[in-house]
């Protein structure tokens, strides 16, 4: 029996609720298929934690997880504490410290889904987006001085390095010559911004010369929106800074349903540290507690850490079974404009399982 060992964290807000329903879900999945095993481990690490300990986790909180094949997070943010206090406590020291620099968000409406832009359905929007998680601007380079005084000014220095942006960029083009239209959209803003911006368009271009059978363009990070929302079919894979990655990504998740159904995987792709892998969505302070999270994002997420695991076959055995409950729509969450709980989403994807 093959077995894989997970550090689940659900954390703050719906994350508690979202990643308790997905271990359910992936539970029900072992028993199902039966020829593998995960070896879970919750950690109580978050917003609570830092209320009775002062920091989000543990100080060798990465020491400990990197005994782990994968992590399962949930979400940062409490209504309480600074968002950058617990983004950077928990969320962003793991990514960061363990190097988790490709950032993948497959976006597509699923069967029984309904986008807001008319006219379009399941398979007119399918794109993986690849945001560089590891530098860029949150790079976290930068400072405050004159604290308090009328004076004070602060910097926020976005970090583009040839290593960081040439790894990326290979990795975007592996990933779009996996997929069956071979096509690659480079975002950028290289007309404002002239120094990171340009340096990250030429190392597209350098390394776009070893996959000539990759369509690629480039499209300015405004102008992206314009054709996420009006010519969705003529995106496939994109590739974009940090930030705009960041915010592309909602948008994507929007136009494809809700913010409720997007998965996301932080990869280490060398594998010399776990990855982690999570829904896109925050704590989501306006529903928290009450058990009205859709669960569909941790499901599909669940799916993104078997593929990374190696176990395929149940990867997609679960996808089929989340597609079975969103095209069936008798259960469906407040945010896809239905009724049912986050137990019932849960109950009818283990049925369909
Ligand atoms: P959010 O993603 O938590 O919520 C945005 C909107 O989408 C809300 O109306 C929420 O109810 C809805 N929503 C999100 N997930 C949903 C789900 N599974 N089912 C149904 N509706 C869902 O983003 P927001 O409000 O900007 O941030 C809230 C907190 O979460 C902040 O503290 C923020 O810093 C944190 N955050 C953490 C992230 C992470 O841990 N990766 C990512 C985004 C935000
Ligand atoms: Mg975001």
């Amino acid at each position: 029996m093959r077995e894989h060992r997970i550090a689940a964290i659900p954390a703050d807000g719906i994350g508690k609720e979202v990643i308790a329903a997905g271990i359910t879900v992936l539970e029900t999945l072992q028993q199902r298929c039966g020829d593998f095993k995960l070896i879970l481990k919750t950690f109580p690490w978050g917003s609570d934690y830092y209320r009775a300990h002062g920091r989000m986790m543990p100080s060798d909180g990465l020491v400990t997880l990197k005994n782990f094949d994968a992590i399962y997070f949930g979400a940062v943010g409490d209504p309480q504490i600074p968002d950058h206090i617990t983004l950077w406590g928990l969320r962003l020291a793991i990514c960061q410290g363990f190097d988790q620099y490709a950032n993948v968000r497959p976006t597509r409406i699923l069967p029984g889904i309904s986008s807001p832009l008319r006219n379009v359905n399941t398979g007119d929007l399918d794109w993986v987006i690849v945001r560089e998680n590891s530098e860029g601007e949150y790079a976290g380079h930068g400072g405050r001085a004159h604290k308090g005084l009328p004076e004070e000014v602060a910097t926020e220095t976005a970090i583009f390095t040839r290593a960081g942006v040439t790894r990326i960029m290979r990795f975007a083009y592996e990933l779009a010559r996996s997929r069956p239209r071979k096509r690659l959209t480079v975002i950028t803003k290289s007309n404002a911004q002239r120094h990171g911006m340009v340096l990250w368009d030429e190392i597209a271009q350098e390394v776009g010369r070893d996959y000539p059978d990759v369509q690629t363009d480039k499209m300015l990070v405004d102008a992206a929106t314009t054709r996420m929302v009006g010519k969705p079919r003529s995106l496939d894979t994109i590739v974009a800074t940090n930030l705009h990655a960041d915010i592309l990504s909602d948008l994507a998740a929007a136009l494809a349903g809700s913010m409720g159904i997007a998965p996301t995987a932080n990869l280490n792709p060398e594998r010399r540290f776990p990855s982690m892998f999570e829904p896109i969505h925050g704590s989501a302070f306006d529903i928290m507690g009450k058990g009205i999270a859709n669960p569909i994002g941790s499901f599909w997420t669940a799916v993104l850490m078997l593929e990374h695991l190696g176990e395929a076959e149940a990867a997609a055995r679960l996808m089929q079974a989340i597609e079975r409950v969103t095209a069936s729509q008798s259960t469906r969450s407040p945010d896809l404009g239905g009724k049912a709980t986050t137990q019932e989403v849960t109950t009818a994807v283990r049925d369909a399982l």
